[in-house]
């Protein structure tokens, strides 16, 4: 898929704010700094689309980016922030879960995890709670520019094995992306755009 046009639309922090047209919207999910605004910017070829940093916590509301005039990214905040106060973590987990909860055109979450890092609690638990409210997820893993070949082999492997170990029958489809290397640009826009056939054909029938 070749994006022509991606532009932001709306921060917010409450759903009902968001926008209403009923188009295929993929959300980015995960731990602050792991890389959900770069990839945005990486899957949409534009550099400064979603604020990044390299302090944690730099995306604090649900964000909006209108993609061919057909769809939306949204790039959330970081869930697990251990720097915001505990009473704003707790506001930051609720507007998040409202929005997973409320948003009826959410087709696809990416939860995004670092490469390098084994499974976190965090990420196991917010995925078990995905699928205990049938929001339908795929495992993103990020920053694989860090790593040899084999090293994200054997990454990937333990951490889907991981799941399969825990609560989940089915591994979850999964991706390996670099933001700086642009890897797994094709193979995510390829994902999206069969969503977003599937949607519309959907939608016409
Ligand atoms: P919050 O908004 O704080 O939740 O963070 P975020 O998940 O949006 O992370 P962001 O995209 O702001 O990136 C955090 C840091 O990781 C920045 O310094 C990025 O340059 C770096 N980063 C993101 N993606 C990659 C990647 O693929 N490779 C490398 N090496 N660094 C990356
Ligand atoms: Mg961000």
């Amino acid at each position: 898929m070749k994006i022509k046009s991606a532009h932001f639309v709306m921060s917010n922090s409450k759903v009902e704010h968001c926008p209403n047209e009923k188009i295929p919207e993929y959300a980015f999910i995960g731990r602050s700094n792991v890389g959900k605004s770069s990839l945005i910017n990486m899957l949409t070829d534009r550099k400064g689309l979603a604020k990044t940093s390299g302090k944690p916590g730099k995306t604090q509301l649900i964000n909006h980016f209108k993609i061919n005039d057909n769809w939306f990214l949204v790039d959330l905040p970081g869930y697990g922030y251990a720097r915001v106060s505990k009473k704003d973590k707790k506001t930051f987990q609720r507007y998040i879960t409202d929005y997973f909860e409320a948003r009826e055109q959410l087709v696809c979450s990416f939860v995004l995890v670092d490469v390098r890092h084994e499974p976190q609690k965090i990420d196991l638990e917010f995925m078990e709670w995905l699928g205990e409210n049938g929001i339908p997820f795929c495992i993103v893993f990020t920053k694989a520019d860090k790593l040899k070949p084999k090293a994200i082999e054997r990454q990937v492997s333990a951490y889907i094995a991981q799941l399969l170990e825990s609560v989940w029958e089915e591994a979850p489809q999964y991706f390996v992306t670099s933001s700086s290397k642009k890897m797994g640009k094709e193979t995510l826009l390829h994902f999206i755009d069969q969503i977003n056939s599937d949607f519309f054909t959907a939608q016409n029938s």
